[in-house]
């Protein structure tokens, strides 16, 4: 510890995320809606955001009838415009967003060949164009506000390895990973964490039947530890990411996986 530098309290450290204000894109559904019910379970205030509104507010119902704080925006993470609406309609309640889950994503299951450049372009704007636009716009406001912050961003074990038929989706998610450590870099001064976290295969709504099928089954049994990942096994690295726990972690990238990354050649 460095002259003048404050020691950090002692004790267990605390995952709690009460006094916060959480902002998680791609709330409508699949991880980005069990995202928000983990953050405000652990006590943040949470603002819901995606293109389908009404996904949202029906959420919103459900988190607030556990009298817990949620409320519901609009957001396109691929236009700037849009990105800067749903950040202007959080400060008129007061709210400039402290912790942001840059969760919203679209997968393409094409060969490249067979991929045309709308596809690719779809691809890297919602991921990595829409991370950037949503990770700048709450950094600049958390600097103007003279607030720290913890941006974490969802990649993929895809952004660190490949398979095939995922081209532009694996580029998209390895820019985010090294996006993640350039922002890290540049707004550790301000008190702004950015970590990525990138799970491995996690069964939601739009991959379950395939995890369940035969190519799915060999795919299953590539991974280490078995078997594929449920939403919750993503609740202890995203809340260390997201908590004071995580306090000394920024520019990290934290696999959840069963291993998968791991996996032998
Ligand atoms: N499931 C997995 O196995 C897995 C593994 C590794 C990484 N991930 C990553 O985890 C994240 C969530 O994946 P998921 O499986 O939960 O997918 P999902 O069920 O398809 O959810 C994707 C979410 O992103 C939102 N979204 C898409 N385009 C958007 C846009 N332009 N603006 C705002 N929101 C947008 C969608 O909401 P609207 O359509 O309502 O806008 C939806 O809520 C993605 O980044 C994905 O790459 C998933």
């Amino acid at each position: 510890m460095g002259p003048g530098l404050p020691e950090p309290a002692g004790g267990l450290p605390s995952f709690s995320l009460a006094g916060r204000c959480a902002l998680v894109t791609g709330a409508s559904g699949g991880l980005g809606e069990h995202f928000a019910q983990l953050l405000s379970a652990a006590g943040a205030r949470v603002w819901l955001a995606a293109r389908r509104v009404e996904r949202l507010r029906s959420l919103e119902c459900r988190l607030r009838a556990q009298q817990t704080q949620a409320d519901s925006v609009a957001i396109d993470v691929t236009c700037a415009q849009s990105v800067a609406q749903a950040f202007d309609a959080m400060a008129a309640h007061g709210c400039v967003p402290d912790l942001v889950v840059n969760n919203a994503g679209i997968g393409l299951g094409t060969p490249a060949l067979e991929t045309p450049e709308h596809d690719w372009d779809r691809v890297v704007d919602t991921n990595l164009k829409g991370a950037w636009l949503v990770a700048t716009e709450s950094a600049r406001r958390l600097v103007a506000a003279g607030l720290g912050g913890s941006i974490v961003n969802v990649a993929s074990i895809l952004g660190q390895r490949v398979q095939p038929a995922v081209a532009p989706y694996a580029a998209s998610k390895a820019g985010l990973v090294h996006l993640t450590r350039a922002l890290a870099l540049e707004w550790a001064r301000h008190g702004i964490r950015v970590n990525a976290l990138c799970p491995g295969y996690i069964v939601t709504d739009i991959n379950r039947d395939f995890l369940n099928s035969e190519p799915g089954d060999r795919l299953r049994r590539r991974i280490p530890q078995r078997r594929f990942g449920r939403a919750c096994d993503l609740d202890g690295p995203l809340l260390l990411l997201a908590s004071d726990a995580g306090r000394y972690m920024t520019g990290a990238v934290v696999a959840a996986d069963g291993g998968h990354l791991v996996s032998g050649l």
